[in-house]
């Protein structure tokens, strides 16, 4: 382990990513990288830093920037701060049918706050996302692990307010 990833991830962080690499082959520790990626950043308030990506890197012995690759890829990770509630609105194209556009102008009014913002209390950040293969259901938001589906602006008023 180097110094890097000692002082970067803490014992936590690093005993997760350690049961997580009990099933894989130890050639394949790489194999843990989003799991790894996703405790740490939920450790750091949300979102990843290139410290903790370079230490996650070492800690799987893999290159730096094969995880700033899968870290920017998939839009469950954060590289910059982001408010306690990240809200995912889809605007693919079932959601865009079923008026997902409408229902971001709700969400921007509501919290006052534009695509890719965080309002001011620190509460909410608002992201744009593709598919989030809940299209029968759309138009869709996703919180962390909750799907909220058929959307409405009532409905994106209750899910405000249950977020609240
Ligand atoms: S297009 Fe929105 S969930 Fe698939």
């Amino acid at each position: 382990m180097t110094e890097t990833t000692s002082t970067v991830l803490s014992a936590q962080v690093r005993a997760e990513i350690d049961r997580w690499l009990t099933r894989y082959p130890p050639e394949q520790k790489r194999s843990a990288v989003l799991e790894a990626l996703r405790y740490a950043q939920q450790e750091n308030d949300g979102y990843l830093t290139e410290n903790i990506m370079d230490a996650v890197a070492d800690y799987l012995n893999m290159p730096r920037i094969a995880v700033y690759e899968i870290a920017s890829f998939y839009t469950m990770y954060n590289l910059t701060p982001v408010g306690k509630q990240v809200i995912n609105i889809c605007t693919n194209i079932s959601c865009m049918l079923c008026d997902a556009e409408k229902m971001v102008e709700h969400l921007q009014t509501r919290l006052g706050i534009g695509l890719n913002e965080t309002t001011a209390d620190g509460k909410f950040t608002l992201r744009e996302v593709e598919c989030l293969a809940a299209c029968a259901n759309a138009p869709v938001a996703q919180v962390g692990k909750k799907y909220y589906e058929n959307l409405t602006p009532e409905k994106i008023d209750a899910m405000l307010d249950e977020l609240g």
